[in-house]
């Protein structure tokens, strides 16, 4: 099996630790101790990580556009921790994408290193700058509440025909008809929200379904986070969070058999602390009833670092993605979309999602050499 050639719609903090985390693994090489550390799977059907290789990247902030992926990925104002620098190759030249929705009015009172900058140049082609990066696959990273541009970047992929990663809550995978036209295409994608390795979302959700599975009753809960990074600058214009604490609430009241009522579940970005950087804190509080009605509350602190948290994701829905290319699979991937995503087409719980993926891996290489023939579902 060859790579797996990517193009990423946003060079942001996430794009980074995708890019800077690939890097990281591909010189640890295959037999060294630590080669699997922070992996959920060091192989992914035929893929390693260092197989994943970024052939285009889109961007709008005048530090990036024109520069190559490895000089952007350190640009202002992106602010996440280093993993490793000095890439042998530089990578491609970003590209300007349309701006479109992608940057927030209220960004423009904040200081130059804070906030994106756009750039002043023309658009280039996405459709045709996709094809002619031969790409597999667009990885999209835009900002929450770009609504317009997403829906901009998943036609570009549907048009050049290659399969789309939705790690943002603007929800196309997990639309009807977004997920429909993929699948006529007969091109896999997998979305929306990505669920970090090991942040609020899966902590939340884990701890709502170790109620349900020991019998207490959960009556109420918030999950409050703060960062400060441009995704929680960008998010404290509230007219772009609807769908963001849609896929965040939802994935916490799937685990539930009912779920609470909206006045007693609170959760979402609480405030931006520029200090933070790209250091996320997440304060959850859950309170419920025990034995014989007996009240029992759960107060927890989580502190990540936001974006290789993500990105230790990410490196698997890229890696699912192409296996389902490969073997014809059209259509939203659910139990990968399930595990991997926040708001996935169906909610699972975790551990069946991860089981469902785990069989899929296992099926036979010859059937990822010998792709059956595409517009089938792709439900493992
Ligand atoms: N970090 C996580 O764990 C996590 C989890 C779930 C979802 N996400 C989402 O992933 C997305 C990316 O996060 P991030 O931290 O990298 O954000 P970021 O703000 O660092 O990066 C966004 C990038 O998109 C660029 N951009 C803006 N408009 C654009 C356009 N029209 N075309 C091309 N590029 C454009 C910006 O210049 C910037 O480089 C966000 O929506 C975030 O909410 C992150």
């Amino acid at each position: 099996m060859g790579k797996i050639r990517i193009a990423l719609a946003g060079v942001g903090n996430c794009a980074s630790s995708l890019v800077q985390g690939i890097e990281y693994y591909r010189r640890l090489g295959s037999t060294g101790r630590d080669h699997c550390l922070g992996l959920m799977h060091y192989e992914v059907g035929p893929y390693r990580p260092e197989d994943i290789e970024v052939v285009t990247a889109f961007d709008i902030d005048v530090r990036k556009v024109g520069k190559t992926l490895n000089e952007a990925i350190f640009a202002p104002p992106n602010c996440t921790k280093d993993i490793c620098r000095n890439f042998s190759r530089p990578g491609p030249i970003v590209q300007m994408g349309p701006i479109l929705d992608g940057v927030s009015e209220h960004m423009a009172e904040y200081p130059d290193n804070q906030r994106f900058i756009p750039a002043e140049r023309k658009s280039v082609d996405v459709v045709h700058a996709l094809r002619e990066s031969r790409c597999d696959m667009l990885v999209n990273y835009l900002p929450v509440g770009s609504q317009q541009a997403v829906e901009f970047y998943a036609q570009a992929a549907l048009d050049a025909g290659i399969g789309f990663v939705n790690c943002i809550p603007v929800f196309i995978v997990s639309n009807e008809k977004w997920g429909q036209r993929f699948r006529d295409k007969g091109l896999p994608c997998v979305g929306d929200d990505i669920k970090a390795q090991v942040g609020a979302t899966i902590v939340h959700r884990t701890l709502t379904k170790l109620f349900r599975d020991r019998g207490a009753k959960l009556d109420a809960t918030y999950q409050l986070n703060t960062g400060g990074n441009t995704d929680f600058l960008n998010m404290l214009n509230h007219s772009r969070l609807k769908s963001k604490k849609i896929s965040k609430t939802e994935a916490v009241q799937s685990q539930l058999e009912t779920p609470l009522d909206p006045d007693q579940v609170h959760i979402g970005p609480a405030d931006y602390v520029p200090w933070q950087k790209d250091n996320k804190v997440c304060f959850l509080r859950m309170e419920g009833r025990g034995f014989a009605g007996i009240p029992l509350n759960l107060e927890l602190r989580l502190s990540v670092e936001d974006s290789p948290n993500s990105a230790g994701v990410a490196i698997d829905a890229i890696r699912c993605c192409q296996v389902a290319r490969d073997r014809g699979l059209a259509g939203p991937l659910l139990p990968v979309s399930a595990y991997l995503m926040k708001h996935p087409p169906v909610q699972m719980f975790d551990e069946q999602a991860r089981a469902q993926i785990e069989a899929f891996l296992a099926e036979t290489p010859t059937d990822v050499i010998s792709p059956r023939p595409r517009r089938q579902t792709a439900v493992p």
